[in-house]
Parts: structure tokens; sequence; C-alpha cells
């Protein structure tokens, strides 16, 4: 079976998926609209896994309510503090492995559908050309600066538009593939 690595997240219309100081207080809009789900139950039903960059761990880890059911591997080139969050019964893990050992040291263990979150995750796993779908959805907010999903690539990434949604709150979600 092949491994499918998508994402999954919610962005300013200028492009950051969090604040300077990490607050996604924008990803809710103005308060005027019902947010709502936009297919994220489904998505993460579809996903075997979760593989997060360590500052997304931690920010997750902030909530206060540890929010996944799946396994979530967390990816740091340190020694993240899992052990509070495992207390909890979470399925949570560290790696320290390139974008291809991390797919395919999963894949040996039959962990085949991969979410793939955080900036510099996501922008790693672009770069090794392994992000085969992506569900982007545009918060109708300029938030000025903050953390790129997107960043330098060496090689463009050619995708296909799969699919276009748009939500009540102006929120436009769109789906695209790896050509
Ligand atoms: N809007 C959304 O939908 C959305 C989605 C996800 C996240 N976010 C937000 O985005 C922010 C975090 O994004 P970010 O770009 O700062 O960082 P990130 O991708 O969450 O984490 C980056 C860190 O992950 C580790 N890492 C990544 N790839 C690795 C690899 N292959 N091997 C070893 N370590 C690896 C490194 O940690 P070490 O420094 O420990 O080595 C790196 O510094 C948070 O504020 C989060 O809430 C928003």
């Amino acid at each position: 079976m092949n491994t499918s690595c998508s994402v999954f997240c919610g962005v300013s219309l200028d492009g950051f998926i969090a604040r300077p100081d990490g607050a996604l207080d924008f990803l809710e809009g103005d308060g005027t609209a019902e947010m709502g789900d936009h297919g994220y139950d489904a998505f993460m039903a579809s996903i075997d896994a979760i593989v997060m960059g360590r500052n997304t761990y931690e920010v997750v880890k902030g909530f206060g309510q540890w929010p996944y059911t799946k396994k979530v591997i967390v990816l740091s080139s340190t020694d993240p503090d899992l052990a509070e969050i495992r207390s909890s019964g979470a399925d949570v893990e560290h790696l320290n492995a390139s974008p291809e050992e991390v797919v395919a040291q999963l894949a040996l263990r039959g962990i085949h559908q991969l979410y793939i979150d955080g900036g510099a995750t996501v922008q790693r796993f672009l770069r090794a050309g392994l992000i085969d779908r992506l569900i982007v959805t545009h918060v109708p907010v300029l938030i000025g600066e903050g953390i790129r999903l997107f960043g330098a690539l060496e090689h463009d990434v050619q995708l296909k538009l799969v699919a276009s949604r748009s939500f009540p709150g102006g929120l436009v979600q769109s789906e695209y593939v790896k050509r």
C-alpha cells in the first residue's frame, strides 16, 4: 500500500497559519457567523496518524484537553516532553527523522494515511515532494504577519485543484492533489 501525506489547515487570506506568538484566534472569524467543522471530522476519519512539528505539539498540548483520538507522531530534533500527554491516555510518540524516513518507518508499521501538520513541517514534506493532498481553508482576514504555511522551495510544486467549497462566514476551502 502506498503512503499518502495530506495537509488540512486554516489560513488567513495572506497565508498565515498562526500569529507570530502562535495565536490562532483569527481562525474563528469575526464572530458573526457559525464557522463550523468544514470537513475536518471526515478528513480525520480518513487518516491513520498525525505527523506534527514540535511547535504545533506545544500549542496543542496547551489547549488543556488533548483533541486527538488518532496516533500522533511529534517530530523534533530534541526530546519533547510527552509523558503528561501520554498519561492522559493519548497515543503520542516522538520521531527525529527526515520526512522520507518518517514515511518509510511508519509504512513498515502499516501506517499509510498521514496528516502532516505545522508550517515548517509541511514545508519540509513539500520540499521532499511528499505532500499528495492539500486542503486549505482561507479565512477572510488579513493579519499582516505570522507563521507561514508555505515557504522556500527548490522546485515548483504543481497542483491540481479537485474541489472548491465556500461556507457561511466567508471561508473558502480549496482541495488540491499533486499532479
Ligand atoms: N492554522 C492551522 O490550521 C494550523 C495548523 C497547524 C499548526 N498551526 C500553528 O502553527 C504553529 C507551528 O508551526 P511552525 O511552522 O512554527 O512549526 P511546526 O512545523 O509545528 O514545528 C517545527 C518544528 O518541528 C520539528 N521538526 C519538523 N520536521 C522535523 C523533522 N523532519 N525531524 C525533526 N524535527 C522536525 C522541529 O522541532 P525542533 O526544533 O524541536 O527540532 C521544528 O522546529 C503553531 O502556532 C500552530 O498552532 C496552525
